[in-house]
């Protein structure tokens, strides 16, 4: 059977959808589902393009139990949106943005708003930590806990997990 394909999108791919990235992946191994995923993250821009994640989400995220793995890369409209049957955007504009490069709105069902799924935390979106100290990435990691927990919900009701 085809795997769920899940790709989480920020602007930089090196704090945030790194992270949802790993707390998902937490949720699906804790499952015993892997084999049924292919989980993924990119950045609406490419300026990081080759990096690893920043450090500061790789240890905020290790001291919870999430693995921080991934290379920084772009979001690619012409191959990601047939890719994937999730594109979950972090924030209010990363989402606007993956609208707009679905110019012909053929795939605007498949892109979400991370904190839509949200079910403890009263959030619209997962605040860019970059810039931010350590309460940042805590208050990102709380964020992404309860969104991918929701999200992981989701998608068990909508594949019959
Ligand atoms: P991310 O965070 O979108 O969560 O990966 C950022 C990373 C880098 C920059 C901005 C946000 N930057 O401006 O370089």
């Amino acid at each position: 059977m085809k795997k769920i394909h899940v790709l989480f999108v920020c602007l930089g791919n090196i704090c945030r959808s790194p992270a949802a990235e790993a707390v998902f992946n937490n949720i699906v191994k804790r499952k015993k589902l892997t084999d049924k995923f292919f989980v993924d993250s990119a950045g609406t821009a490419g300026h990081h393009e080759g990096e690893e994640a920043d450090p500061r989400t790789v240890e905020h995220s290790r001291k919870r139990g999430f693995e921080v793995t991934s290379i920084s890369r772009p979001f690619l409209s012409a191959v990601d949106f047939e890719k994937f049957d999730y594109v979950v955007a972090m924030d209010n504009a990363n989402y606007d943005d993956l609208i707009e490069f679905d110019s012909r709105k053929k795939f605007v069902k498949k892109v979400y708003k991370i904190a839509q799924f949200c079910t403890t935390m009263t959030v619209k979106e997962v605040p860019d930590p970059y810039y931010g100290g350590p309460d940042s990435f805590e208050l990102m990691l709380n964020i992404l806990e309860d969104a991918c927990q929701g999200l992981f919900e989701k998608i068990s009701t909508d594949h019959r997990l």
